[in-house]
């Protein structure tokens, strides 16, 4: 008997294969030694069965240890009735052994691959250092078997389109995405360096002006920016790019992927998942208006409410005096709040202060006269209580429940700020009250459009203008206008897919005009020199006939993230960094031979 003679997968047997004779290759996954008899639950990519075997009979099942290699000849036979494990796909058979061979033996293991409950509470370190060990476990293989069936149903989409895949260098020059660049030596010019790509961006709109029309790849990209749990310094991209389109052919294209896509995987995988429903479409000044944030979670509702425009006129001085001072006053309901004591609600007002609140004000709505102390009575007949609210006017009060479209059971907060700083508060306020009240379904994918970002944000300590998305993203042409004298006021077209509260793809129409890059090059504060040096390529390359284009890229290990309900990127990719970049497993980064220095031409300063 040989390995090569494997006749089956552990995880495909069952009862009809009673009495057969089979082959099976695999690992063991759990040894469990009573005595008389071995039990050996045996895993290969496909699942798991168990083996039994006579220690008496079988020379050498001493050796079977966790976790060592083997091939094994034997039998399948039916499992006596009250011993079949319904659990198991294989549950209703197992394997009499009457041979094996030993084709890696294992040492004790780092950690208990066979125990999930345990596993849960191993150091994340180890299992990157491990990581090898880490991914047999079958939950991390059922996560990669998913990332492989994701990406090869992507790009059967776009094949069926028409589009190429090409590949585009890793050697290249600095583009702009908003992070550090990871830099590589160039041996033969010390003082040179590439960049490793921050996006393909430049490079696939030169593929749009080589008249290749629609293009798409799975592409690495490298970041050096601080790390997060939805951030890799290098992570994947579905990175795509067409001509002649306009910004509705885009999101059609990628929201029919990605629904697509999706289904087909919640069906293969038996996701528990709902079906994904047609995109939502929101501008990203509606966004802001009513979740505070450009990535708002949908799952659920609480809209921010203002209260700005009565604030003037508030006998609350916090109001009247935010007011007066140019600010706006901006709430959110907390559901059910009522429940609070003042202490917790303490304890939410500090959470706003960790964003820069300068103080969250609140009251709560009450049942009837009855409900707590010191309720007082409004002219609708509605109730409220506690916080700010006997500084307010029983009228203003009234017009501030109708606002909030509160409920009795709420508790108001309330932020006084300027427009943006509010937004930014209360859109993590709003996500809090989220999940402290259960709002958000685990079975639901809530995906949408953002749509009409600014073309440019003004950015106070370096005092200018800087890209919201890229500086090669389109201005609205009605917004043209006001480029030269209120670039605050210029609308992009581009737009972000977002989903549950998580920012998955970014694309826009591009510039494909050398006059107006140049306009918003100088917008961007970029001189004509450095234009020349950084960006000279792709002015000249507008010279020559560039087609209309535009594009957008998906991040795929954030959508494998989605589809699993998984808070750490790191657990849905095959080799993760852990913080600070690190690789415990090679080692990497590490230091380099002296002699590699001297031959870059490099010294530590
Ligand atoms: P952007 O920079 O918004 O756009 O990136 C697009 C998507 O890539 C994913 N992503 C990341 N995933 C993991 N770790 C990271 N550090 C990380 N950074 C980004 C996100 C994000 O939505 N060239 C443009 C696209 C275009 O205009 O076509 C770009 O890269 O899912
Ligand atoms: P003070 O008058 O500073 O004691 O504040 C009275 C109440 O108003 C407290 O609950 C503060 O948290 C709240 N408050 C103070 N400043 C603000 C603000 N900018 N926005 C919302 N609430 C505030």
């Amino acid at each position: 008997m040989s390995f090569s003679q494997r006749t089956e997968l552990c995880g495909d047997l069952r009862a009809e294969n009673s009495g057969k004779t089979v082959v099976l290759n695999g690992w063991a996954h759990k040894v469990r030694d009573l005595g008389g008899v071995t039990f050996v639950d045996f895993r290969d990519r496909s699942g798991l069965v168990q083996l039994v075997i006579d220690p008496t009979k079988i020379e050498g099942s001493g050796e079977i240890r966790t976790e060592c290699c083997l091939a094994i000849h034997g039998q399948v036979r039916m499992r006596d009735e009250a011993v079949r494990n319904p659990k198991m796909p294989t549950g209703d058979v197992e394997i009499e052994v009457t041979s094996f061979e030993l084709l890696g033996p294992a040492k004790p293991l780092p950690f208990p691959l066979s125990d999930e409950d345990q596993m849960q509470s191993v150091n994340e370190e180890l299992r990157v250092k491990y990581r090898y060990l880490d991914l047999r476990r079958p939950a991390m293989h059922r996560k990669l078997a998913l990332r492989s069936a994701a990406i090869s149903k992507m790009r059967a989409y776009l094949d069926a389109r028409d589009f190429y895949e090409i590949e585009t260098p890793i050697f290249t020059k600095s583009t702009p995405e908003g992070a550090r660049d990871y830099l590589v030596p160039y041996r033969l010019e010390p003082g040179k360096f590439y960049a490793l790509p921050q996006s393909p961006q430049q490079y696939k709109q030169m593929l749009m002006v080589a008249g290749m029309e629609k293009y798409y790849q799975v592409a690495r990209c490298f970041r050096d920016e601080s790390q997060r749990s939805d951030r890799q310094p290098e992570f994947t991209q579905l990175d795509i790019e067409l001509s002649f389109c306009t910004q509705e052919d885009i999101l059609q294209l990628i929201e029919g992927l990605c629904v697509t896509v999706t289904n087909d995987l919640i069906d293969q995988f038996s996701l528990d998942l709902e079906k994904l429903q047609p995109f939502y479409r929101m501008t990203y000044a509606d966004s802001m208006n009513l979740y505070g944030t450009d990535k708002p979670d949908l799952r659920f509702g609480l809209e921010l409410f203002d209260i700005s425009e009565s604030a003037g006129e508030s006998t609350f001085a916090v109001f009247k005096n935010a007011s007066e001072a140019g600010a706006r006053v901006r709430g959110v309901r907390y559901p059910g709040g009522i429940a609070l004591s003042r202490k917790d609600v303490g304890a939410l007002e500090e959470f706003c202060k960790e964003f820069g609140a300068k103080g969250m004000a609140s009251f709560y709505v009450a049942r009837d006269a009855n409900d707590g102390e010191g309720v007082i009575t409004l002219p609708s007949g509605r109730f409220i209580r506690g916080g700010c609210a006997k500084f307010l006017a029983p009228s203003e009060a009234d017009a501030i429940l109708d606002t909030a479209k509160a409920e009795a059971g709420d508790l108001l907060c309330f932020i006084a700020d300027d427009y943006a700083s509010a937004n930014n508060i209360l859109g993590r306020l709003r996500n809090e009250i989220g999940t402290r009240c259960n709002l958000r379904d685990p079975r639901v994918l809530k995906f949408g459009f953002v749509l009409d970002f600014p073309l440019v944000e003004w950015n106070p300590e370096a005092n200018r203008w800087d890209s919201v998305h890229h500086p090669f993203t389109a201005p609205k042409t009605e917004d043209m206008q006001y480029l030269a004298d209120e670039p605050g006021r210029v609308r992009a077209d581009c737009y972000d897919v977002v989903c549950n509260g998580a920012e998955w793809a970014s694309g826009s129409i591009r510039i494909n005009k050398p006059d107006v890059q140049a306009r918003v090059f100088d917008l961007l504060n970029i001189d004509a020199a450095t234009q020349q040096a950084r960006f000279g390529h792709i002015l000249e390359a507008f010279q020559f006939g560039a087609p209309p284009h535009g594009g957008i890229a998906p991040g795929i290990d954030r959508y494998i993230m989605l589809l699993l309900g998984e808070e750490n990127i790191r657990e849905v990719m095959a080799f993760p960094k852990t913080g600070q970049g690190y690789d415990p497993f090679m080692d990497a980064p590490s230091t380099i031979d002296p002699q590699q220095w001297a031959e870059m031409g490099l010294r530590l300063s």
